[in-house]
């Protein structure tokens, strides 16, 4: 699967409209259309859609915000949601890779994202992708940091 990672447009925005989770999932992300909408009044955030040949497969929004009080909302993934239809075929890997890389291209060497735990989760995907809970736990979600 060739995935590529686009900047938001008319032409991905039905994709990310009409991407779904697997039942269950919803409790753990907010959905996309609320994030694009938080995206269009943060001006820190960088949201963008992954697709591969058949279209959109996946959303993944970070936030790049030097200042903020919270050394956890510096810099990291704020928002990932992969299609059901996607899962367990390395888009999500893919996504981290990606923030990664732009966390790189802005001087930072450190990223961090915020997870529930409870079944179905997504703690075993981060730890997965080499992130190491810090210790903090904020707004009840456990804090990951990821050395890139
Ligand atoms: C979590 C999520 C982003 C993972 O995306 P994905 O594309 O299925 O993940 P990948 O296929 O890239 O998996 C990467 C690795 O994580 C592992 N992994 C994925 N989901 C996992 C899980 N729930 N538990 C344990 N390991 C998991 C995979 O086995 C894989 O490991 P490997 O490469 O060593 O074999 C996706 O399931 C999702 O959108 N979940 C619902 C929304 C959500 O929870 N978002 C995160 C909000 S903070």
């Amino acid at each position: 699967m060739a995935l590529r990672i686009e900047e938001l447009s008319t032409s991905n925005l039905r994709g990310l409209r009409d991407l779904r989770l697997a039942p269950g999932q919803e409790r753990f992300v907010a959905p996309v259309l609320e994030s694009i909408a938080e995206a269009y009044v943060t001006p820190t955030a960088w949201p963008r859609a992954i697709v591969d040949d058949d279209g959109v497969v996946g959303f993944v929004m970070a936030n790049w915000d030097p200042e903020n009080e919270l050394e956890a909302f510096r810099a990291g993934i704020w928002r990932l949601n992969v299609d059901e239809k996607a899962q367990g075929r390395g888009v999500g890997r893919f996504d981290v890779a990606q923030v990664a890389a732009e966390a790189r291209r802005r001087g930072i060497d450190r990223i961090t994202v915020l997870w529930e735990r409870g079944d179905g989760g997504p703690e075993g995907f981060y730890r997965a992708c080499g992130f190491v809970p810090t210790g903090e736990v904020l707004f009840g979600e456990v804090v990951g940091a990821l050395e890139v």
